[in-house]
């Protein structure tokens, strides 16, 4: 009887842990992300399979209303680049509309809740358009285009403590001396601020002074790219909306993206 009762026990929890826990893969994120860009594209939300239990949606760091903010808006996309974050179940989306009535570059992250990647429980966007930080979509659009983005080879993989630690330390630089030196700098790593570019981007950079922390940091981080994306409230400069994305080649960064909305 005793072990009877056991194994049914083991079966409902075996049916319980088979409904509860979906697994959070790549290719659902990836298809999620291409769900929110078909949306973007279309300005129809209709097709986005957002939760309807717990949904949030925030534009430049405000909650705000899916049904009127940009994704209202039909947009002819220039370029996309998704980064999938498997652990945090969340990915990153950049892209760029340079030839549209009004040009835009936003960064945002989609997040699911419980590994559920059949449904979105949050959709955060940085959006930036004419005004913004140095903005000028089609130079920025120039020099992002002929970046390489490619799948890394293992060996050339920093794990994802050092991806987090990187972006954590390049945003530190406002308000700590020391995090400058202790970013891994590539000798030919390239820095694309709004449309303000830098070659090499280890040069002239901050060293403290502020004393304001760049808060409210969220995370999407994909070591099969080297990509650490942080979307946070610049609070250095102001309270500026803003998105740092850093890729890491070998354990160097090689590419830095700012996205910062002025206001
Ligand atoms: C996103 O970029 C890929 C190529 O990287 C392209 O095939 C796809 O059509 C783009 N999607 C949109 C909605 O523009
Ligand atoms: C709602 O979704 C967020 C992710 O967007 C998640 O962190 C949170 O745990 C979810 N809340 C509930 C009650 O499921
Ligand atoms: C992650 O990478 C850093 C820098 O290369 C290294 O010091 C650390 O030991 C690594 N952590 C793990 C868990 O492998």
């Amino acid at each position: 009887m005793l072990s009877r009762s056991v194994l049914g026990v083991a079966a409902a929890l075996t049916t319980y842990i088979t409904l509860s826990y979906a697994e959070c893969t790549r290719e659902g994120l990836l298809a999620a992300a291409s769900s929110y860009l078909a949306a973007q594209t279309s300005g129809n939300i209709a097709s986005l399979k957002i939760s309807a239990t717990n949904f949030t949606y925030q534009q430049n760091n405000k909650n705000a209303d899916i049904k009127t903010g940009v994704l209202s808006q039909p947009l002819k996309i220039d370029l996309n680049r998704t980064t999938a974050d498997t652990v945090a179940c969340a990915s990153y989306t950049m892209l760029i509309s340079s030839t549209g009535s009004k040009p835009y570059v936003i960064s945002t992250q989609i997040r699911h809740a419980d590994g559920d990647v059949g449904t979105i429980s949050s959709i955060d966007s940085i959006v930036a358009t004419t005004g913004a930080l140095f903005f000028n979509a089609a130079k920025t659009l120039s020099y992002i285009q002929k970046e390489n983005w490619g799948t890394l080879d293992e060996s050339q993989r920093a794990n994802r403590t050092e991806l987090k630690r990187v972006g954590d330390a390049y945003l530190d630089m406002w308000t700590d001396a020391k995090a400058a030196d202790s970013i891994p700098w590539g000798t030919d790593c390239e820095r694309v601020e709004g449309s303000q570019y830098t070659r090499p981007c280890g040069a002239s950079l901050p060293r403290g002074g502020s004393a304001k922390n760049n808060g409210n940091r969220r995370y999407v981080i994909d070591e099969t790219v080297g990509s650490v994306d942080v979307l946070c409230s610049f609070d250095a400069l102001g309270n500026l909306p803003d998105s740092h994305e850093i890729r890491l080649e070998g354990g160097k960064v090689k590419y830095v993206h700012t996205v910062t909305v002025m206001r």
